[in-house]
């Protein structure tokens, strides 16, 4: 039976595309992930293993859920449907769809923290000045029960409110209000950090690779980053590729979006890093590195109150553009193929979150003992989405560009039935496709869960 065809909205300029798609990869993953996995994992030897990944797995699986977005013209799991009816392709799409509500989940957890952090900060409740009371003040809010959870249904209800907006009317005029503004505060940020006594250890840690520290597991955790960064393996690029007009460039916007990225993560690390040697944390803290170091290196300094509130502030800013793009996987499902409205989608998808939410958010104070795998609750959903889904969904998305679209619709999708230049690129992304991400996802996948042995 032919579906109704709905009347799609999309982005409306090519400003509103970069900015929703960097918008979405701009997150909690620069300002919270990429430090402390960077920490964790003996520093530039693992941000040069993710920058590999980057550019020859993350990019081209994000140039090809835009194609295959575009092309299909519909939200993620009808994309796979229309493109190849009647077969099991669709399953990438239910398994991103899956991994969205799972990061969702614990995203909403984190920024939640974030939110009340820039709360506490605006209103003077964050005069930390002692290593001690750093830990103390995140563990009191990050292990009771009611006050985080009410943070994360906060930030739930407003990526919600956004999200019943629309795509034009809520996620592009957001993102682009939200980006430049971001950018601005993570400069200055950076810039105070720079002229702190002991910087040059940070950078040091953040430049100057030391290898001992890699293992197949540090390997797989740096790929899953970089789907995680990209926000590829969920569907977001496919939903949102499906909401980019015909005239943009695919590959260029891909292209900006994986080097603004980029470029984010390292102002990140920049104004973290000298300032976690300077205060004397081990680099080693996992997730509640942020929360520990800022608070202290802001509030001992001239002007630290204005600077921990602006650097709060502009981390609950980056949290926006990621939480919409996932809520936006199963609402434009819902929406579009199951013909709910935009408002009955979003609900459904917020309360679906908030329940699964509060397990992740619970994991630090009631559910800290349930474990499965030897995990979390947290860390399960975590674990699960970014290096197993992800990369897995991954590469049936590079396959199906690169064989089940084929040369021909890649070529007419990326070069834009030949009027942009850029065919010697799209040959490089085929090949890539083709041959080495699915490849090389197959190999760190199996031997960082250790099903095998290189
Ligand atoms: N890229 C986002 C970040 O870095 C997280 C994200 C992952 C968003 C997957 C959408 C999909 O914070």
């Amino acid at each position: 039976m032919e579906k109704q065809q709905l009347k799609r909205e999309g982005f409306g300029t090519s400003l509103g595309v970069i900015a929703a798609t960097l918008g979405s990869a701009v997150g909690l993953g620069n300002i919270w992930k990429f430090p402390y996995m960077a920490g964790d994992n003996g520093g530039a030897a693992f941000i040069f293993i993710y920058l590999i990944s980057t550019f020859f797995v993350g990019l081209p699986i994000m140039i090809s859920e835009f194609i295959i977005g575009r092309r299909s013209n519909r939200a993620v799991v009808g994309a796979f449907k229309k493109l190849a009816p009647g077969k099991p392709w669709f399953l990438t799409g239910v398994s991103g769809m899956i991994s969205a509500i799972l990061i969702m989940s614990f995203y909403t957890t984190v920024a939640g923290w974030v939110f009340a952090y820039a709360f506490k900060a605006i209103t003077g409740g964050l005069n930390v000045t002692t290593k001690e009371s750093a830990v103390q003040a995140f563990n009191s809010l990050a292990g009771s029960v009611w006050t985080p959870l009410i943070w994360q249904w906060l930030v739930i209800a407003l990526a919600s409110v956004i999200i019943i907006g629309g795509v034009r009317g809520g996620i592009e005029r957001i993102t682009k209000t939200l980006l430049p503004i971001l950018f601005i505060l993570l400069v200055a940020c950076d810039i105070r950090a720079l002229t702190l006594s002991g910087a040059s250890a940070g950078l040091e840690f953040l430049f100057k690779p030391d290898f001992s520290k890699i293992t197949a597991m540090s390997v797989l955790m740096a790929l899953g980053l970089s789907f995680f960064k990209l926000s590829v393996g969920v569907g977001t690029m496919t939903t949102y590729g499906s909401y980019i007009g015909k005239d943009e460039s695919l590959p260029g916007t891909a292209v900006k979006v994986m080097f603004s990225d980029i470029l984010v993560s390292i102002l990140a690390g920049v104004a973290i890093f000298p300032a976690v040697f300077s205060f004397g944390f081990q680099p080693e803290s996992g997730p509640p590195l942020l929360f520990f170091t800022i608070p202290m290196v802001f509030n001992s300094m001239p002007l630290g109150q204005v600077f921990l509130a602006v650097f709060f502030i502009l981390s609950s800013i980056a949290t926006i553009g990621a939480m919409l793009s996932l809520l936006e996987v199963p609402v434009s499902y819902l929406h579009e193929e199951r013909n709910w409205s935009r408002k009955n989608a979003t609900i459904a998808s917020a309360l679906t979150i908030a329940a699964l939410g509060c397990t992740a958010t619970l994991s630090n104070s009631a559910l800290a003992d349930f474990t499965i795998f030897n995990k979390n609750m947290f860390d399960l959903m975590d674990f699960a989405s970014s290096n197993v889904l992800m990369p897995a969904a991954g590469i049936f998305i590079a396959l199906f560009a690169g064989y089940k679209l084929g040369p021909k619709v890649v070529y007419e999708e990326a070069t834009n039935n030949g009027k942009l230049a850029n065919r010697p690129l799209v040959s490089a992304y085929l090949y890539i496709v083709r041959f080495i991400a699915p490849a090389a996802i197959i190999i760190v996948l199996l031997n960082g869960l250790g099903i095998i042995k290189l």
